[in-house]
């Protein structure tokens, strides 16, 4: 029979979760509010911050960040986020993290922004998802919400010794 590591005490607590997000024309917004409405609905309570509202200083406050950002020019994370990619690079801390955000296939690089954070939080946190959408999401896409908003409350669970470890 498998062992579950402190499962009673440690159920009952809700990770802190803090969503930060740039959007120039509305599609990453929108892509915000589907990933933080999927969040809820598997019993999560978000924090939502456009990036310019966001004290960096409050970064080590959360359990699971997540970024959504767009794509500016050839692949580039836009200059609201830069403050934040850099935090998070050198933050002490290592929380459970996501990205998500929206591009354009008509460009070479597609979410490059998103291939960008997702690299740097590989290597400094523990990346549980990332997550793309081409221009504005539709009610299709809350399908994919749902599912990346399971893989990083999942992986939140597994760290902290909440499930037991898979094989896969
Ligand atoms: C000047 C400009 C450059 C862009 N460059 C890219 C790009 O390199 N790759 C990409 O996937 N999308 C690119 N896009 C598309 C935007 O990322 C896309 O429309 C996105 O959904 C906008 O998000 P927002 O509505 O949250 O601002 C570009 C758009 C503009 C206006």
């Amino acid at each position: 029979m498998r062992k579950y590591r402190s499962r009673t005490a440690l159920t009952n607590y809700k990770p802190t979760i803090a969503i930060v997000y740039a959007s120039a024309t509305g599609h990453t917004e929108s892509l915000t509010q589907m990933v933080a409405d999927a969040l809820v609905r598997q019993g999560a309570q978000p924090d939502v911050f456009r990036v310019k509202e966001f004290n960096l200083a409050e970064l080590c406050c959360y359990d699971i960040v997540l970024v959504g950002t767009y794509t500016w020019m050839n692949g580039e994370i836009p200059k609201q986020l830069h403050g934040l990619y850099e935090a998070m690079e050198h933050q002490d801390k290592t929380p459970i993290t996501g990205v998500f955000g929206t591009g354009d296939r008509c460009f070479a690089t597609y979410c490059g922004a998103v291939d960008l954070f997702r690299d740097m939080l590989h290597a400094t946190t523990v990346l549980a998802a990332t997550l793309k959408v081409e221009q504005m999401p539709s009610a299709d896409d809350c399908l994919r919400c749902d599912a990346f908003a399971e893989s990083v409350l999942t992986k939140y669970s597994h760290h902290k010794g909440l499930l037991p470890a898979t094989n896969s």
